[in-house]
């Protein structure tokens, strides 16, 4: 059931100069993409310590080639859901909107966000360890197996650009969320746990610069305590309800 969504809420969008969204897997959900710690999640069944990370990458490049593969193949057959559209739709209704996703799927893109900063890389992206060569999808030069690097000279291996555990978050983006959280007049996390840092702590700076904090999620987490308002349900039924709201009120008010 979709909770009810308080006026105060919609005044302060309404009013608000800066909106800044913060999403992790639990957006994609409603698409049919696995979320990371459900009891159907993805580390429930993998070890990340397997599979995200350099070392067990260079350890065995075959196995983290094809789970990757997989979940690419997963990826590319999903579609946006309605939490997604509304992020999109977002977008233009608010000029200073900034969405920040630890989601490496691409479907913000899909779904038509424009302004997006992915803390966790993108999973349609590759590159080469040795030189950096950027490879996408389309472009890897073979289908199975490691892909090498076909750059002259080169044929280092290529990996898929997601940052990994133990690795830095891209410094551009990262330094960009922090300054959008810092200047959110409202600051929305949804879907996500909370417990992967750095990224975790975007919603923090935001409500100690004085952002109003607003929860989606089914489950109460480990954020829930510190936001002025939790709306519990899914981010697929109450991001649309919200920009509903917002468009009714701009025509009335
Ligand atoms: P998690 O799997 O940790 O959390 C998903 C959250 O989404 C949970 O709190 C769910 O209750 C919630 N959820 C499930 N369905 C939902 C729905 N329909 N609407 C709204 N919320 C829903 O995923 P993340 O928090 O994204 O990092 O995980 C953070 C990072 O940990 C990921 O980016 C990834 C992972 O290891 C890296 O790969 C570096």
């Amino acid at each position: 059931m979709t909770p009810p969504i308080p006026d105060t809420l919609i005044s302060r969008l309404t009013s608000a100069g800066a909106v800044t969204f913060f999403t992790g897997a639990g957006v994609s959900a409603e698409s049919g993409v696995p979320t990371f710690r459900g009891t159907d999640g993805i580390w429930a069944k993998f070890k990340p310590e397997e599979l995200a990370n350099l070392s067990a990458f260079m350890k065995n490049p075959e196995l983290v080639w094809e789970w990757y593969r997989a979940r690419k193949t997963i990826i590319a057959t999903v579609r946006p859901n309605a939490g997604h559209f509304a992020l999109a739709a977002m977008e233009a209704l608010f000029p200073g909107c900034t969405l920040i996703t630890q989601n490496i799927d691409n479907l913000h893109r899909r779904a038509g966000s424009r302004h997006i900063l992915e803390l966790h890389g993108n999973i349609e992206r590759n590159y080469c360890l040795k030189c950096g060569a950027p490879y996408g999808d389309e472009d890897l030069p073979q289908t199975e197996g490691v892909p090498r690097c076909s750059r002259a000279g080169c044929a280092g291996l290529i990996r898929p650009d997601v940052v990994w555990f133990g690795e830095m978050l891209p410094e551009d983006e990262w330094d960009a969320a922090v300054r959008a959280s810092a200047a959110a007049d409202v600051f929305f996390s949804v879907g996500t746990s909370g417990i992967v840092y750095p990224a975790a702590s975007l919603p923090l700076t935001a409500k100690q610069q004085g952002a109003f904090l607003v929860e989606i999620n089914p489950e109460p987490t480990s954020l829930t305590r510190s936001v002025d308002l939790f709306l519990q349900g899914l981010s697929g039924e109450i991001l649309p309800a919200i920009v509903e709201r917002v468009k009714e009120k701009r025509i009335v008010g």
